[in-house]
């Protein structure tokens, strides 16, 4: 074919809108839709089913060859299955939340799913949103873009309460949940092995004063730009 397949890396910490954003991207331009996050809390949730102890990074090495994690990238409703089991709701749960920075430390489990994910691009039909904290600095070096999205801490900690608003969740556990997200992405800022990090080639949008129609206009325009020039 003419043009290699389009790959969009999309980093930043959490509450940045980033798994929104990307899906949308995704749906829009009509691509693949990788939520890497998912992956690694699918293999935190089997980890933990397993009762592997998740705090000592060798346990975690030594195992996570193990689960067969699969990641379904349709944009209208992808999909993650741990040996066959649709894990999707539980993965989003404070267990395996509580725990998925540990297990993202861990060398072995990245070089694992790395290349479940550079193997998901490599079957994506027309390209691929993928979405996380080292696309565009580790797993697709070579994205045809590179996006770093930000928010400020206020408005990521408001995007998020309104969620949990939304959702019946009471006060105190709405900043319960703030103080377990800042300490989440501090971890994953920090950690030696592939911390988030803005490539340097990739491009800074904020979405703090920015609208989600804004955010994904922005970015579907940088893509079709990249595109046509490749
Ligand atoms: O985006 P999320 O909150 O679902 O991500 C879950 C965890 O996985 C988060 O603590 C960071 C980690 N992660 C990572 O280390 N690398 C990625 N590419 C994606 C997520």
């Amino acid at each position: 074919r003419a043009h290699a397949p389009v790959v969009v890396a999309i980093d930043g910490p959490s509450g940045s809108g980033k798994s929104t954003v990307s899906r949308a991207v995704a749906a829009r331009l009509g691509l693949s839709f990788l939520d890497t996050g998912a992956m690694y809390r699918a293999m935190t949730w089997w980890m933990l089913a397993n009762d592997v102890d998740v705090n000592d990074p060798e346990a975690v090495a030594v195992a996570c060859g193990k689960p067969v994690i699969v990641s379904g990238t349709d944009a209208d409703g992808p999909t993650i299955t741990v040996d066959g089991r649709d894990v999707a709701a539980p993965i989003r749960g404070p267990e395996v939340t509580a725990h998925v920075s540990a297990v993202a430390a861990v060398p072995a489990v990245r070089v694992r799913l790395v290349e479940l994910q550079r193997g998901c691009a490599r079957v994506a039909e027309r390209g691929i949103v993928a979405e996380g904290r080292d696309m565009g600095s580790v797993v697709f070096p070579d994205a045809t873009v590179k996006i770093f999205l930000t928010a400020s801490e206020a408005a990521r900690a408001e995007r998020r309460a309104a969620e949990l608003r939304a959702k019946g969740v009471d006060e105190a556990t709405i900043v319960a949940m703030a103080a377990d997200l800042a300490r989440r992405d501090a971890a994953d800022s920090s950690r030696a092995t592939a911390p988030l990090t803005q490539a340097a080639d990739a491009v800074l949008v904020d979405t703090s004063a920015l609208s989600l129609e804004q955010v994904i206009d922005r970015i579907t325009t940088l893509v079709a730009e990249r595109a046509g020039a490749a």
